[in-house]
């Protein structure tokens, strides 16, 4: 376990340089690879060689090309590429470097700008959020398994890249919905969805919101939000989910999905280690269900309940209540 940052560099930095996207045109020798790619061809030998020890290369007669898991996750035109979420853990490896500043200091690595500063942070970020949603499953797993019996119109708060979003109209065909996040975020999305999911978009209002600074548009039927209550603090969250009440219809729905702790905020496992990146880079951390639901339960929700995803691949669970 401690030594694991090791390997996960590996990979972020071998997906960096293209490694994978080059032999998933055909294998090559490790000096083909390093002519292609530009590099050192003995330092490139070295880490060809440990993605064959990870399993994501495949090594023959001095020719690597790639396993089926590398095929599967590691290559832009797999629907379950999950290069979008490596490419962003690249970028703030090194904010983990600096962990122990910000657990004497108790201050955030970064400033928590959710990204937002810098068109190429915003595109990296909202990116990586796709790839692993695809990767993992969550969207098809919450399109599937939420209920949205009587739902005409959902909204998906900070919904970033829209994946949930897609699914769910995919799933239920009379559903429109609407995605409420910041503008640069917006831009990102509106690209996205552009690219794959031009039939879905028709059904999809952008909506440029700020849920910190102002009210939040409605009436809706449902409000989804996924990985947002992780960023932000208490009361900032508290604020939050009053806002969402007034923005539902009578016996409407929210649904929120994030990692949702027990009491003692140190299981799922997954969830108390991401705490540690949200310190590093927002002013939040993962919460228990009792402090969600209390929020929730202080908004006026009513009937708060906890459903868990299937843990493996995941490892966050959805609260689902209503507005009476
Ligand atoms: C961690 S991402 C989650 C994206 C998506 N819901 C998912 O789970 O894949 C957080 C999202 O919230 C949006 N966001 C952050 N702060 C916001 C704010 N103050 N108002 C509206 N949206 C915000 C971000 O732009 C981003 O899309």
């Amino acid at each position: 376990m401690a030594g694991a940052h090791a390997e996960a560099r590996a990979i972020q930095v071998a997906l960096k340089l293209g490694i994978f996207e080059l032999l998933a045109r055909g294998s090559q020798g490790d000096s083909g690879i390093a002519a292609r790619l530009g590099t050192d061809p003995r330092a490139t030998l070295l880490l060809a060689n440990a993605m064959v020890a990870l399993g994501l290369l495949e090594k023959h007669q001095g020719d690597y090309r790639l396993s089926a898991a590398a095929d599967r996750y590691l290559v832009k035109s797999s629907p379950e590429y999950l290069g979008g979420m490596i490419l962003f853990d690249e970028a703030i490896f090194p904010y983990w470097a600096t962990l122990e500043d910000s657990i004497r200091s108790g201050a955030s690595a970064r400033a928590p700008d959710m990204f937002q500063s810098a068109p190429e942070d915003t595109e990296r970020f909202i990116r990586a959020m796709d790839s692993l949603t695809r990767a993992r499953g969550d969207a098809a797993w919450v399109a599937d398994h939420l209920d949205l019996a009587g739902v005409r119109t959902i909204a998906d708060l900070g919904g970033g890249p829209g994946t949930y979003l897609a699914a769910i109209l995919r799933r239920h065909s009379k559903i429109e919905g609407a995605i409420w996040d910041l503008p640069a975020t917006l831009k990102v999305t509106r690209r996205i969805l552009t690219e794959r999911e031009p039939g879905t978009m028709a059904r999809i209002e952008l909506v440029e919101v700020d849920y910190l600074k102002a009210s939040l548009p409605g009436p809706v039927d449902a409000v989804f939000m996924s990985n947002i209550v992780h960023s932000e603090p208490e009361t900032d969250n508290a604020r939050l989910m009053a806002k969402c009440f007034d923005a539902i219809a009578p016996g409407g729905l929210i649904a929120l999905k994030d990692h949702v702790m027990n009491r003692d905020l140190t299981d799922p496992r997954a969830g108390a280690i991401f705490s540690l990146y949200l310190l590093l880079t927002t002013r939040g951390r993962d919460y228990s269900f009792d402090e969600i639901a209390g929020w929730l339960g202080a908004a006026g929700f009513v009937d708060t309940k906890m459903h868990r995803l299937p843990n493996p691949p995941f490892s966050s669970s959805l609260v689902t209540a209503r507005r009476p």
